[in-house]
């Protein structure tokens, strides 16, 4: 998902751009303003953090661009690619170590684990949303 600082920025051709050279398929999209309900459902595992509030408000402070990367190793893979939710700890090269600086704005959140790509992916899309690409 790119972040509300992402789309602002006018990030998410580039972001596309490096998923699609890396050879993954994008097999759903869709631009959304995300509710203050389906923020708190998506972030359930942060409920009670210091940053939970602030969090809740930015990614709800504008349009996101959910989609759905397929390929090898999707999730591993795109983590690498996307660096450390700190973005002063990821590398030059990831998408938050060139374009990001601080943890509440860091352009881009990814799945973390199969099982929660499996319950975000259902958050955002229902199953004709998703196209089957070769
Ligand atoms: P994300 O991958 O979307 O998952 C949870 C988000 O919480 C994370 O990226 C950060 O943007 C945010 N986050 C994590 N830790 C902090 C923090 N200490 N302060 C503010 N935001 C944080």
């Amino acid at each position: 998902m790119i972040k509300p600082d992402g789309v602002k920025r006018k990030l998410i051709g580039e972001i596309i751009s490096r998923f699609e050279k890396r050879g993954f398929n994008i097999v759903a999209m869709k631009m959304v303003h995300i509710d203050r309900t389906t923020a708190e459902r998506l972030y359930e595992e942060h409920k009670g953090k210091s940053f939970f509030e602030e969090l809740i408000n930015y990614i709800t402070s504008g349009p996101v661009v959910c989609m759905i990367v397929e390929g090898e190793e999707a999730v591993t893979v795109v983590r690498k690619m996307i660096g450390n939710t700190d973005p002063k700890e990821a590398p030059p090269g990831t998408i938050r170590g060139d374009y990001a600086l601080t943890k509440a704005e860091n352009v881009i959140h990814a799945s973390d684990s199969e099982e929660k790509a499996k319950r975000e992916m259902s958050i955002f899309f229902v199953e004709n949303e998703i196209v089957a690409i070769m």
